[in-house]
């Protein structure tokens, strides 16, 4: 070969190899190769000396030297030292190992490699992001069926008790509601008015936040006393479902917090522990821990919420805080998918946070964290 065809290979942008002979010695190796495997030097030396017999490369290379039939493999993945830094990595390359001939015998192999490393992790990103939007369409669609489903469910009721109303009134004198059927009539149809008040708040809120208008309130609270407040108003629907709401909350914990706001989140824990736990008990504790994350170390005001009911599996419990995401089905559970996005968004929008603990059928632990 001429010395400047020669410094050309050397400098080329693939792996090129030469290797002859029965132990697949090494004439040639350009630069890049020689760095791909580690950077020792390689002229003259066997095939089995530079790899382990578990090596891709070395497997495929003996494949081709005794069957004679070349191996292409595209976007073909190998260990190797790809940034010269002595550490393997996965990396992606167009192969071709390409069997010498002299005659009918095959007496060395050629390997041309190009790395398409970079391309292809480009490509698998376009992917994830692809399916990751893929999946919010569809969470938005579901959601867009199960928000009109739940508004239509109070607004019917409100109808028939409007409509009854009507007909009484329209009736003769003695055949009217009495007061008492009236009262009952106003009171189901003002549930079902706050019920349609809720779910429009809940929509306002995500477009607040969403266009980062959250409006916060920051003063002095006690969070034992808005916890407890909590706790008191859910008893009822706690009872309904068989839950008793235990609380342990006697000390008072006091921060710069936004007393609507964490209600609000505190609110929307409770009411998944009712919804989601079975029946059996729910734990709230109201309490002050000592924590360290890397270089930060301190206190933090905790209130934790545990159901004993369905649980969460592993696999869902990053995303039922994205927004409309659900882990369970709607025939089974009303819901718009909503209250834990926009608890962690007031969470994190008060410095703090929520996390879960959970293991199916295990039931389900949710702490909000703020900061003291
Ligand atoms: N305590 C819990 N136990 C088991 N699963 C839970 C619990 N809390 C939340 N989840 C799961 O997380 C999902 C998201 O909860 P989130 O409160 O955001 O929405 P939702 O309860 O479905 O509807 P809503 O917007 O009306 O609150 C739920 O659909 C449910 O699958
Ligand atoms: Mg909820």
């Amino acid at each position: 070969m001429s010395e400047s065809l020669l410094r050309h290979l050397e400098d080329a942008p693939a792996a090129i190899a030469v290797q002859r002979g029965p132990e697949l010695r090494y004439e040639l190796a350009n630069r890049l190769y020689g760095r791909l495997l580690g950077g020792a030097e390689l002229m003259g030396r066997a095939l089995a000396e530079v790899l382990p017999d578990w090596a891709q490369l070395r497997r495929i290379l003996e494949a081709v030297q005794r069957d004679g039939h070349p191996f292409i493999g595209r976007e073909h993945r190998f260990l190797v030292d790809r940034l010269g830094d002595g550490e393997l990595r996965d990396a992606y390359f167009d192969v071709i190992c390409q069997p010498l001939r002299e005659g009918d015998a095959i007496v060395g192999v050629l390997t041309f490699a190009v790395d398409v490393t970079t391309q292809v992790e480009a490509r698998q990103r376009m992917e994830s992001v692809a399916a990751e939007l893929q999946r919010a369409v569809e969470a938005r669609d579901e959601f867009l069926s199960v928000a009109s489903h739940e508004l239509k469910t109070p607004l019917t009721a409100l109808r028939l008790q409007v409509q009854s109303l009507q007909r009484s009134v329209h009736r003769a004198p003695e055949a009217q509601y009495s007061a008492e059927q009236l009262r009952a009539k106003f009171d189901a149809a003002d549930r079902q008015v706050n019920r349609l008040v809720e779910l429009i708040d809940a929509l306002l809120d995500v477009s607040r936040v969403q266009a980062g208008h959250m409006d916060v309130n920051l003063e002095e609270i006690d969070l034992a006393a808005v916890v407890t407040e909590v706790v008191e108003r859910g008893r009822t629907p706690a009872a309904a479902t068989g839950s008793i709401l235990k609380l342990d909350a006697a000390t008072p914990v006091v921060g710069r917090w936004d007393r609507s706001r964490v209600d609000q989140v505190i609110t929307n824990l409770v009411s998944n522990a009712i919804k989601y736990g079975g029946g059996k008990p729910i734990d709230v504790r109201v309490y002050v821990e000592s924590f360290s994350d890397g270089d930060n170390q301190g206190r933090r005001a905790a209130a934790s919420v545990t159901d004993h009911g369905i649980g969460i599996a592993p696999a869902d419990q990053a995303r039922i805080f994205e927004r409309f995401e659900r882990a369970v089905s709607r025939t089974s559970y009303a819901g718009l998918g909503l209250g834990l996005w926009i608890s962690r968004q007031i969470a994190e929008t008060l410095g703090g946070t929520i996390i879960v603990e959970s293991a199916p059928g295990a039931g389900a632990r949710f702490t909000l964290f703020l900061p003291l």
